[in-house]
This record gives C-alpha cells, structure tokens and sequence, in this order.
C-alpha cells in the first residue's frame, strides 16, 4: 500500500503544469525575465530551463515570505498554485542561452 502511494503521488507530480497553457501567464513576467525565460538584464534571474520543482518553490517562497523581494511577493500574490505550475512549466520548458 505504501509503495502504491508513493508511485502514484510521484506520477501526478510528473504530469503537474502545462506549459502550453499558458504564456499568458507570464505575459507580467517578460518585462523581466524575458519571453523565453532568458532576461536581457544580466542582473535578473534566468528561469529558462530551470527545474519545475525549483521555480514552483522559488515563486511559493515569495508568496509565503520564505524569499523577500517586494517586486516578486506583489506580483505572484494573486497567483493561485496552478498558476504557478503552469508557469513554472512553461520556463522549465524553455532553452537557457
Ligand atoms: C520588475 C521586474 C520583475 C518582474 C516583472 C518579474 N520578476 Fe521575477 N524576479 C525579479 C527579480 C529582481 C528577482 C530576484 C529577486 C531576489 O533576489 O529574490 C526575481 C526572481 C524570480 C524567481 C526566482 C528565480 C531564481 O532563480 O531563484 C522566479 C521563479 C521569478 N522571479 C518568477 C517570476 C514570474 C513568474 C513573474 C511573472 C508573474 C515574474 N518573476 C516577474 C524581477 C521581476
């Protein structure tokens, strides 16, 4: 029973954020970080090609306080979890340059 569990979490887990889904998403985000996920600033995090995992907690960390920047809690405050996967899918997606 344990091991189904654990396989069946670890198969949704696989299948969360749709990366089509939604560019519109981030359409608030390329100001910064770029259409693709690569920002022309140097000085701003690139998320192409990041970890779904890692971006999912990075933008709940803002959202829960865990990370401070007032620029990044303001504009994820409003985004629901789904939101956020689909997101994070969606620059997960991209190629880093
Ligand atoms: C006004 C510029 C700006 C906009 C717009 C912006 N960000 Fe950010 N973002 C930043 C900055 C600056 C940081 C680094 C903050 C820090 O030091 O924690 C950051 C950090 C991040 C990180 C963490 C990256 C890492 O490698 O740890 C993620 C994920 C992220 N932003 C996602 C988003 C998403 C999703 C949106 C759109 C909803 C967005 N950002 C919009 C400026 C912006």
């Amino acid at each position: 029973l344990l091991l189904s569990t654990y396989l069946t979490s670890c198969a949704e887990d696989g299948s969360r954020g749709d990366p089509g889904a939604d560019k519109t998403k981030a359409a608030a985000c390329i100001a910064c970080h770029g259409a693709d996920g690569n920002p022309a600033d140097p000085n701003l995090p690139a998320l192409a090609g990041q970890e779904w995992h890692y971006l999912v907690d990075a933008m709940k960390a803002y959202q829960d306080g865990r990370r401070s920047d007032p620029t990044m809690t303001h504009l994820l405050e409003t985004l629901t979890e789904g939101d956020l996967e689909d997101i994070a899918a969606f620059y997960a997606s991209q190629q880093a340059k």
